[in-house]
């Protein structure tokens, strides 16, 4: 599956179509189903979390599990939105087994994916969840507790990292943080703040990917 034929997608559902038939790792033997994404197709916020748990791959749906009723339960209480209003993907399309990390070479298979759905959606904020998420859109190895809730402008795009949910259910503290960081992002998307347009768009749109 080469960045050519991707280039000649031009929806999301063409997109999932495509990847649907994905076999260029070894995860495609041991999933039940490929967890494409959810949500507006013209999202002004994107969230992208690390990759399918056991929940996700039966269903076939990103964050169904306890970590996505905290990410409801965030979205609506403190923005006001529901998954619908938003768009939802992962790193990985597939669910590694035993909910191991995902490897080095399945986030460079994937990777052209999710670069794909930001080009389709272009939301005005992309949230990070976590350590992994934010690490493999900057290709470096971040500290998540120090470099979330704060907004990172790379090119024209806006990043911004948060802890991941599932992190809030383990410590009181993390979730705390998660609902200070959602009410910045609430103001964030409240402002307009568009970057100055580039001569490059192409460049700065493979730059929040770290191509
Ligand atoms: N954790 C993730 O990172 N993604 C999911 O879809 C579910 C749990």
């Amino acid at each position: 599956m080469s960045e050519t034929d991707l280039a000649n997608i031009t929806d999301l559902d063409k997109l999932e179509r495509h990847i649907n038939k994905c076999v260029a790792c070894p995860l495609a033997e041991t999933r039940t189903k490929i967890v494409f994404g959810v949500g507006s197709p013209t999202a002004n916020l994107m969230f992208i979390g690390e990759a399918p748990g056991f929940h996700e791959d039966q269903s076939g749906e990103p964050f169904v599990g306890a970590a996505g009723r905290l990410l409801d339960q965030l979205l609506d209480t403190v923005l006001g939105l529901s998954k619908s209003d938003i768009y939802i993907a992962n790193v990985l399309k597939c669910r590694p087994p035993g909910n191991r990390d995902p490897l080095p070479e399945e986030i460079e298979h994937c990777r052209p994916f999710l670069r794909k759905q930001d080009e389709l959606i272009v939301p005005k904020i992309i949230c990070t969840l976590g350590k992994h998420a934010t690490s493999v859109v900057l290709r470096k190895n971040i500290s998540i507790s120090r470099i979330h809730g704060e907004l990172i402008h790379v090119g024209r795009r806006r990043l911004f990292p948060t802890y991941h949910p599932a992190a809030g259910l383990y410590s009181g503290a993390t979730k705390q943080l998660l609902i200070e960081d959602f009410h910045k992002l609430k103001y964030l998307l409240s402002v307009d703040d568009e970057p100055e347009p580039s001569s490059d768009e192409s460049q700065e749109q493979m730059d929040l990917f770290g191509q």
